[in-house]
């Protein structure tokens, strides 16, 4: 049934090393996420994100904000000349380090999606690592979430544990929350390019989920 259909396509957008970009490519290869990456957008040139798309054939656009009145101009420029220009159906932010706004938002309502690495609705925002670290927590890990108009509180989506270990630094949490969003960042779109995801209100529900299958693959 699938084959009939095309693969959700996807515009990245990442401001650095892009890693979750790497994940999201490995698994299209691999065939465990039905998409396609039609565009990878990046507000720093220099962005390493920009160049592992080039590698691939994936049009590359760096869009600095700086050259652009107002954000709602920026917006509207990444909006008309990538993501629509590409026919992107789903926005991926992949690391990168800007608030979308309105003009962004309500043309993709509910359609961006963000990976945060801590487990929201705690340590929103920039430093998550050092958040969880400085505040005691036991456990942390990563979240993918919808995006709305505040800083990392759109509906939930899939959510990965990792434990946080006493001699933990910024660096080792990073790496090993860095695991799971490589695995659960994937998985969500996967969910969303088959229809199995569906907002309501602030809750998101799955067809077919059960927190055993995500957990234990
Ligand atoms: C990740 O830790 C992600 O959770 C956060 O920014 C980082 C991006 O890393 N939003 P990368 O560029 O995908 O390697």
């Amino acid at each position: 049934m699938d084959s009939e259909k095309q693969p959700l396509r996807l515009a990245v957008l990442a401001s650095g090393r892009g890693s979750n970009l790497q994940a999201i490519l490995d698994s299209i290869r691999d065939g465990d996420l039905f998409a396609k990456v039609v565009v990878v957008i990046s507000d720093n040139p220099e962005a390493y994100a920009l160049e592992r798309a080039r590698s691939q054939g994936i049009p590359a656009v760096a869009a600095l904000p700086s050259a652009y009145t107002s954000k709602a101009e920026y917006e509207q420029q990444l909006l008309a000349a990538s993501c629509e220009a590409y026919q992107a159906e789903v926005v991926v932010l992949a690391g990168y380090m800007r608030l979308l706004g309105s003009v962004f938002l309500t043309k993709y309502h509910n359609r961006v999606v963000n990976i945060h690495p801590a487990l929201l609705p705690a340590f929103p925002g920039l430093h998550a690592h050092r958040q969880a670290i400085e505040y005691g927590v036991r456990f942390s890990g990563c979240t993918v979430h919808f995006v709305d108009q505040g800083m990392d509180t759109g509906p939930i989506i899939l959510q990965a544990v990792v434990s946080v270990e006493p001699d933990d630094t910024e660096e080792t949490l990073a790496e090993r929350i860095l695991i799971e969003e490589h695995r659960i960042y994937p998985q969500a779109l996967e969910l969303i390019a088959r229809g199995k995801v569906r907002v309501e209100g602030r809750r998101v529900q799955i067809d077919s989920y059960t927190v055993t299958s995500i957990i234990h693959e």
